[in-house]
């Protein structure tokens, strides 16, 4: 069985995606650990609920970004994870700490890569008028969201959203996509390759498409 560490530093919904994938009964593998950048992360609250083990490496407490990281390494190599997730996690990691999990760290971020990276990817988006929008589940590298591509999930926008409106509805289906692209990755269909990700898995199932639907929320 698989060990998967997430690591977050707010809310935690994508978290709550996983988890309840994770319970599903044919799921390869356990979330043994949540390590959360700040303290009072609500996710926090979530894994706990979940019965699964959690861990604080406090950024405010490390303003020195070399320490912070040596404390996720220490703490990320406690849970020998074969698979770290990404899910709202406010940290730039370090280019070492990105190598020793190569291929083995994903990252959810809510924009159609390699649209919009940093932050308030919504606003962005509403800013720059595009009309379709979206969420990558993507590969880490050292760079902030330059990794490989794995899936994209894309959501129309519509000429009255709001910020609010549009983070709500990328958000819906980041929850579909995430567990899906991990699921994928535990069950040896995805890798990467170099700087290539090697997919087996239908192209349609790649992309998924709130567009042709029309999602709202
Ligand atoms: C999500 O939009 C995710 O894509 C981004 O940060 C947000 C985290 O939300 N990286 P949550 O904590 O999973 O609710």
């Amino acid at each position: 069985m698989k060990s998967i560490v997430i690591l977050i530093s707010g809310r935690g919904t994508n978290l709550k995606a996983l988890i309840d994938a994770a319970r599903l009964e044919d799921w390869p593998a356990r979330i043994v650990a949540v390590i959360s950048s700040r303290e009072h992360a609500a996710g926090l609250a979530v894994a706990l609920k979940a019965g699964i083990a959690v861990d604080v490496v406090d950024a405010a407490a490390h303003p020195d970004r070399l320490l912070f990281d040596q404390k996720l390494a220490q703490a990320l190599s406690r849970h020998q994870p074969d698979l770290v997730l990404l899910a709202g996690f406010m940290r730039i990691l370090s280019e070492d700490l990105v190598r020793d999990y190569h291929g083995r760290m994903l990252n959810i971020h809510p924009s159609l890569l390699p649209a919009f990276k940093g932050l308030h990817t919504h606003r962005q988006a509403l800013a720059a008028g595009v009309r379709v929008h979206g969420a990558t589940v993507h590969f880490v590298v050292p760079e902030l969201d330059h990794g490989p591509i794995i899936a994209q999930a894309a959501v129309p926008v519509f000429p009255e959203d709001s910020e609010s409106a549009l983070a709500a509805r990328v958000l819906a289906e980041e929850h579909r996509l995430y567990p899906r692209v991990v699921r994928w990755m535990l069950d040896g269909r995805l890798a990467l390759v170099g700087s290539r990700v090697r997919v087996d898995v239908p192209q349609d199932q790649l992309l998924l498409d709130g567009i042709v639907k029309g999602v709202r929320s």
